[in-house]
C-alpha cells in the first residue's frame, strides 16, 4: 500500500528537506509526488534541460525509503514559452486572450504547445526512464480543471471546421443534421460554420453539442500524445496515471476515453472546496469514488486527499477534527487503494497560500499531522480489504453526449445533471447498498438493477439493450425527460415520449413543465404507497400510462389525474419512471421496495452513518462511517463525531 504526500521541495530551502522526509517518514509516508509544475526548474531556457534538481530530491527519498510519482510539468508552461509563442495561449468565449500568470492556459490544439510538450516529456523520461524508485508517471495536472476545458481561439475554429468536416463529409449532409434551415443558418460550406463563442440568444443544439465532442477530442488527443511518448520510452516498472477532478461531468471530455490509456486512474478528493459553506453529501462524495472506479472498473489511487481547508481566494468549510481522516476511509472502502495527501506543507508565496496542507505555513506538526499519521497506521493493516475488488449488484448508468445536451439546454433553471444524477444514486445509498457508476456504454447485463438518471437521448440501438436486459428479469430505473431526443441532439419527431423506450416504461408523456426556482408540486402516493405524500421540483412530466401502474399522481388543479411515478411489468422485469424531481424521502421508500423485490442485501442505518462491506481471503469486512458531527449509536457500538471502524465479520 503506497501511502504519501504531494511534496514541493522547489517551494521550500532546500535545507528543510532532510527534516521535512525525516517528519513524513514518521507520519509513515512511502511514496511522494513531485514535479507536475516544474517545467520551469528543468527549462528554464529554450532547449537547455537540467533535471539536476529532482535529481538530489529523488536520492534523498531514497535515502529515505520513498517511492516516487512524478508528474509531467505541462499544466504549467514557462514564461519564455508564451513569450516566444502567445499562439499557444487559449482564448475565452469572449474572445480574450488568456494571460501568463494562472495555470492551464495553453491551447489543446496549439501545434506548438504540442510540440513543446513533447520535447519536455521526452527528456523527462528519458532522464528518468532506469530510476527505480519513480513508479508512476502523472501525465499532467487535472485535465479540463478551472475552466480550461474550452477554448475560442482560431486554432480551434478551423480544427472544428475540420471535425465537422471529417464527421459530415459533405456540408449538406451537416445543414440536414442540424436543421439549419431554422433561422436561416444553411452553410454554403465548413469554412463558414462558427465556433459558438457568444451570440444572440443562442447557437443551434447539434452545433453545441458537437463542439462539446470536439472538445473531448481536442483534450483527448492532446493526452493520448503524452501517454504515447512516456508509454514509449518509460521503464518497465513505471506505470502511467492521470489525476482527475471531482466535478468530472462538469469537465468537457469522456474520462473514460483517457482512462483506457492509463495503466490506473486517479482521484483527487476534495469534499469541500472554495466558497462552499459545507462539504458535498456523504452520498455525492461515495457516487464520485464509484465513478472513478468506474473508469476502468478496477481500484484507483487518490494523488490528492484533502485535509486543510482549500481556497485560492476564498477559503470555505473548515474540515472539523477527524472529518477530513474520515473522508480518507470512505475513499479507502470505496475502491481508493493507495492515497496521497495534498500538500505536505502549505505554501507560504504564490496562488495557493489558503490551500492548506497537513502541515501549515506555522511548520508545526499540528492535529491533522497525527489524524494522518494514526490513519496510514490502521489502514495498513487492511491491505488486503482495499485491494479486494468490489462488488454491485446495482449500475447507475450515464452518457457525455446526453450531460454535454443537457449543459447546453437545461431546460428549467434549477437543473444540474450532478444534482439529478446523485438524488437517484442518494436512495440506494442510504440503504448501504454497493453501486456501480458506469458509462452507459459499457456492458450492463451482469446488474440486477440499473439507473439512467435525466437520460434525454436514447437511440434505438440503447432502448433495444434495455428492453432485452428487462426481458431478462432486470429492473430499470428512468428519471424525467427520457429518451426525447436523438443522438444529433434533436427531438424525435412523430414519436410519443419518451420516445423509443415508451413501450419499455408503459406510458406516454403528452406535457411536461419546467420548475423554476422555490416552486414545489405534491405528489401523492397510490397502492403500496397510499397517502404517502412527497413533493416534485425543477421538471415535471405529466405521464398517461397505457401498460403501467400508477404508484404516484399530481395533486395540482389541472394535473391530479397525471401520474408523477409509474411502475411498467415487461417481460420478466420491471421499469419505473419517476417523472419529476422527486424528494429524497419518498424515492428512499421506493428504493427500499425495489431493493427487496429483487432480494439485494442492504442495510437501514442512522442518518448519516454509511456502511460498506468488502470481502477478503473469504472473510467478509465492514467499513462503518460515521458522517455525523455528533456520537452515533449503531448496533453495540458508539462512534464518536466522524468515527470509521472496520470490523471483520465472524
Ligand atoms: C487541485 C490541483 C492542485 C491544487 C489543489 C488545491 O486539486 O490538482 O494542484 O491546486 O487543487 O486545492
Ligand atoms: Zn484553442
Amino acid at each position: 500500500m503506497y501511502l504519501g504526500v504531494d511534496y514541493y521541495p522547489e517551494h521550500w530551502d532546500i535545507d528543510m528537506m532532510d527534516s521535512d522526509l525525516t517528519r513524513m517518514k514518521e507520519m509513515g509516508v512511502n511514496t511522494i509526488r513531485i514535479g507536475e509544475f516544474a517545467w520551469h526548474m528543468m527549462e528554464n531556457e529554450e532547449g537547455k534541460y537540467d533535471f539536476s534538481f529532482f535529481d538530489n530530491v529523488i536520492k534523498k527519498a531514497k535515502e529515505y525509503g520513498f517511492k516516487v510519482i512524478f508528474g509531467t510539468p505541462t499544466a504549467t508552461f514557462p514564461a519564455w514559452l508564451s513569450k516566444a509563442h502567445p499562439a499557444i495561449l487559449s482564448e475565452d468565449i469572449d474572445g480574450t486572450k488568456r494571460v501568463f500568470g494562472g495555470r492551464r492556459q495553453y491551447c489543446f490544439n496549439s501545434n506548438i504547445y504540442r510540440q513543446y510538450s513533447r520535447k519536455i516529456v521526452e527528456q523527462l523520461i528519458a532522464h528518468y526512464k532506469d530510476e527505480e524508485a519513480i513508479i508512476a508517471w502523472q501525465i499532467d495536472n487535472e485535465f479540463g480543471h478551472e475552466g480550461s476545458d474550452f477554448c475560442y481561439c482560431p486554432q480551434c475554429h478551423s480544427a472544428f471546421q475540420k471535425f465537422l468536416e471529417d464527421k459530415y463529409k459533405t456540408i449538406e449532409k451537416l445543414n440536414d443534421t442540424y436543421g439549419t434551415i431554422f433561422w436561416g443558418q444553411t452553410y454554403n460550406g465548413f469554412d463558414e460554420v462558427p465556433i459558438p463563442k457568444k451570440t444572440i440568444t443562442t447557437h443551434n443544439p447539434s452545433l453545441q453539442l458537437d463542439f462539446a465532442r470536439f472538445r473531448d477530442s481536442s483534450i483527448n488527443s492532446y493526452a493520448k500524445m503524452q501517454i504515447d511518448i512516456v508509454r514509449q520510452l518509460k521503464g518497465e516498472h513505471q506505470q502511467i496515471t492521470h489525476n482527475f477532478y471531482g466535478g468530472f461531468f462538469d469537465k468537457c471530455y469522456n474520462q473514460n476515453t483517457m482512462a483506457e490509456e492509463l495503466d490506473f486512474a486517479s482521484y483527487d478528493n476534495y469534499p469541500v472546496w472554495g466558497g462552499l459553506k459545507e462539504p458535498l453529501t456523504p452520498a455525492h462524495i461515495a457516487m464520485t469514488h464509484d465513478y472513478i472506479r468506474g473508469l476502468k472498473n478496477k481500484n484507483y489511487w487518490i494523488l490528492e486527499q484533502l485535509m486543510g481547508a482549500q481556497g485560492h481566494t476564498v477559503i470555505g468549510y473548515l474540515p472539523r477534527p477527524n472529518q477530513a481522516k474520515m473522508w480518507s476511509y470512505q475513499a479507502m472502502a470505496h475502491g481508493c487503494s493507495n492515497i496521497l495527501y495534498f500538500r505536505w506543507r502549505g505554501m507560504n508565496k504564490g496562488a495557493e497560500q489558503y490551500c492548506l496542507g497537513i502541515i501549515d505555513q506555522n511548520n508545526r506538526n499540528g492535529r491533522k499531522y497525527y489524524e494522518v499519521q494514526d490513519f496510514f497506521k490502521h489502514i495498513s493493516e487492511y491491505e488486503h480489504v482495499v485491494d479486494s475488488e468490489i462488488k454491485s449488484q446495482v449500475a447507475v448508468l450515464y452518457s457525455f453526449d446526453n450531460i454535454w445536451s443537457w449543459k447546453s439546454q437545461p431546460q428549467s433553471t434549477e437543473f444540474d445533471f450532478t444534482n439529478e444524477f446523485v438524488r437517484l444514486y442518494t436512495p440506494f445509498h442510504n440503504l448501504n447498498v454497493n453501486m456501480d457508476v458506469l458509462s452507459v456504454d459499457k456492458e450492463f447485463s451482469k446488474y440486477k438493477v440499473i439507473i439512467l438518471p435525466v437520460m434525454k437521448i436514447i437511440e434505438k440501438k440503447l432502448a433495444k439493450r434495455l428492453e432485452e436486459f428487462t426481458r431478462n428479469g432486470g429492473t430499470v430505473i428512468f428519471s424525467f425527460r427520457t429518451g426525447i431526443k436523438d443522438e444529433n441532439n434533436n427531438i424525435y419527431l412523430g414519436e410519443v415520449f419518451p420516445g423509443y423506450v415508451q413501450n419499455l416504461c408503459g406510458i406516454e408523456i403528452e406535457e411536461s413543465e419546467a420548475l423554476q426556482g422555490d416552486q414545489k408540486v405534491e405528489i401523492l402516493g397510490r397502492g403500496i404507497y397510499k397517502n404517502i405524500t412527497g413533493v416534485s421540483e425543477v421538471w415535471r412530466d405529466m405521464i398517461n400510462t397505457t401498460t403501467a401502474e400508477v404508484l404516484f399522481t399530481y395533486t395540482d388543479k389541472f394535473y391530479k389525474e397525471k401520474a408523477a411515478i409509474t411502475c411498467n411489468n415487461y417481460g420478466a422485469g420491471k421499469v419505473y419512471y419517476v417523472g419529476a424531481g422527486v424528494d429524497e424521502n419518498t424515492l428512499n421508500i421506493i428504493a427500499e421496495n425495489i431493493t427487496k423485490e429483487v432480494e439485494i442485501q442492504f442495510e437501514k442505518t442512522p442518518k448519516a452513518v454509511e456502511v460498506v462491506y468488502r470481502e477478503a481471503n473469504d472473510t467478509q469486512y465492514k467499513f462503518i462511517i460515521n458522517h455525523n458531527e455528533d456520537e452515533v449509536v449503531y448496533g453495540d457500538d458508539i462512534l464518536e463525531a466522524y468515527e470509521v471502524r472496520i470490523k471483520k465479520q465472524v
